[in-house]
């Protein structure tokens, strides 16, 4: 009978130890553990491979572009950041985008309300392509811009044409947005597409100026909403 109890223990132990193998480390894993691992070291260095060769992660192909003025603006007083910089900040902030923000090379534009309508309508009058102080350094890497802008005067900013005109927008999405007081998008969709015709250009998100600084809760759900839309 002690034989028979003492042959069944061995072949307990040895059915234990087959099931088992030691990682050399002072730790026992089961066979199974050791597949699991292994899977997940697999999966991992799958990932980061995914990820990009260099094990950073990859860069953002989308561009938030705007033009926007601080001063005395419709409805608002005298501000201290552009309305159509805070919807600009918004999309960024949602997409992770690059930004980049048209500023003008020598910076003409009155900073009260009537004389900067007055002075835009002249530009305006005169087709002109005010020169904007940088470039953005390889644009050919975006291929979603969006584009914001006020409207002014029932269209863009003359300096937002030098914008279009200055880079290639062959096979981009260039997704507009803008702030009015009224007018809503003003027909800008079309004149972007005649602007740049080799891109697909969105329909406008028009936000009114006055929400943005009055109330940006609002302004940041639309922002949201239009975002997943878009997806
Ligand atoms: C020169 C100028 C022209 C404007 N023309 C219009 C217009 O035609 N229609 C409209 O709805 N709002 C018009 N506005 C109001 C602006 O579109 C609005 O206040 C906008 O939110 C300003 O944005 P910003 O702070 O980003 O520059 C005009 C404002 C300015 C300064």
């Amino acid at each position: 009978m002690k034989k028979v109890i003492a042959l069944l223990m061995a072949m307990v132990l040895l059915f234990a130890l087959a099931g088992c193998s030691d990682t050399g480390n002072g730790t026992v894993e089961s066979k199974t553990d050791v597949k699991e691992t292994a899977a997940v070291t697999e999966a991992v260095q799958t990932d980061e491979t995914a990820v990009s060769d260099d094990g950073e992660a990859e860069k953002t192909n989308a561009l938030v572009v705007y033009f926007s003025r601080t001063g005395e603006q419709y409805g608002v007083g005298v501000i201290d950041k552009g309305n159509t910089a805070i919807v600009a900040d918004m999309i960024v902030e949602e997409t992770g985008a690059d930004v980049f923000e048209i500023i003008p090379k020598e910076d003409n534009y009155p900073m009260t309300y009537k004389e900067l309508t007055d002075y835009a309508k002249e530009e305006q009058n005169n087709n002109a392509r005010p020169e904007i102080l940088d470039t953005v350094e390889n644009f050919d890497a975006y291929d979603t811009v969006y584009l914001g802008y006020p409207i002014w005067w029932g269209d863009l900013p003359m300096i937002c044409y030098t914008f279009l005109e200055s880079y290639d927008f062959t096979g981009k999405t260039v997704i507009p947005f803008c702030t009015h007081a009224g007018s809503g998008n003003a027909g800008t969709q079309s004149k972007i597409q005649t602007a740049i015709p080799n891109a697909e250009v969105k329909e406008v998100l028009a936000i009114a100026g006055t929400d943005t600084q009055n109330d940006p809760d609002s302004v940041k759900s639309t922002v949201t909403e239009w975002l997943d839309e878009m997806k």
